[in-house]
């Protein structure tokens, strides 16, 4: 199984380009354009939060216009810049959206490995939130299969990357979910976005990834006060997540962009 995870598109109305620099609609355009020319082709894409800048439904309605150019089926959660409501009138045939009123956490069914997505939001906050209902939420759908290989997805990280700007506004209430985890030896790998920079950890005994943006990226900045944090106009990418048996799962940090090549060792 082949999983792309696209992340933090920011997607604004058309023709609308953000701080005057960044075209992140042509961004994810190119990241798009990038995973479908990918062979194999991915099976699904998870797109994790911060999809639109300001959770207003032009900007989703852009948004869906340059999703729907994917070639596999792809799932949506969202980050500190979303709003449930603009993502479910929208996506309104995306009947997933709407298993939950309070959230939209789910599963993606009918592969060997099982995908989790998870709500971090809390309206008006930037930083996340994983709480009890939605920790009760996991803790179910983990004991319902604790033989199944699992990963799961999340918009907030829940460690420190050392940028500190970010680290501020990072997924608050994580102690639950790392001792869930502690019990749930199938979960594999989570995997999240809102760094805007490809980073990996362990974190309560797993490994955990953050997808770069499909857009801009923080300044990797690792001074412990230096805050607010800037963006640099870096290459843009996504990450590959590959499920075997005999592999688990493998994550490729892939740039979005084509570049030269490939050519033979001769
Ligand atoms: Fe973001
Ligand atoms: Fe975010």
């Amino acid at each position: 199984m082949l999983i792309a995870q696209i992340s933090d598109c920011h997607i604004r109305r058309p023709g609308d380009v953000a701080f005057g620099r960044v075209d992140t609609a042509t961004c994810l355009e190119r990241c798009v354009a990038c995973v479908n020319g990918l062979s194999p082709r991915p099976d699904i894409a998870v797109i994790t939060g911060d999809l639109v800048d300001s959770a207003e439904s032009v900007e989703y309605r852009n948004l869906r216009r340059l999703l729907d150019r994917l070639a596999m089926p792809y799932y949506l959660i969202p980050g500190n810049h979303d709003g449930r409501e603009g993502m479910r009138e929208v996506f309104r045939d995306h009947l997933y959206l709407f298993e939950h009123s309070d959230w939209i956490q789910y599963e993606i069914p009918g592969f060997p490995l099982r995908v989790l997505m998870l709500d971090t939001l809390v309206p008006g906050e930037e930083s996340g939130m994983m709480d009890a209902p939605r920790l009760a939420w996991l803790e179910a759908r983990l004991a319902s299969a604790p033989q199944q290989p699992t990963m799961i997805f999340m918009h907030h990280p829940p460690f420190d990357t050392g940028v500190a700007d970010m680290d501020r506004i990072k997924c608050q209430g994580t102690d639950g979910l790392a001792r869930l985890l502690a019990c749930h030896p199938q979960v594999l790998k989570i995997s999240c976005g809102h760094v805007h920079r490809a980073v990996q950890a362990m974190w309560a005994g797993k490994p955990v990834w953050v997808a770069p943006s499909s857009a801009h990226q923080i300044a990797l900045d690792l001074n412990a006060e230096r805050v607010p944090a800037q963006y640099v106009l870096e290459p843009s990418g996504f990450l590959l997540h590959l499920w075997r048996a005999d592999l688990g799962v493998v994550t490729h940090y892939c740039v979005a962009d084509r570049y030269p090549g490939p050519y033979p060792f001769e």
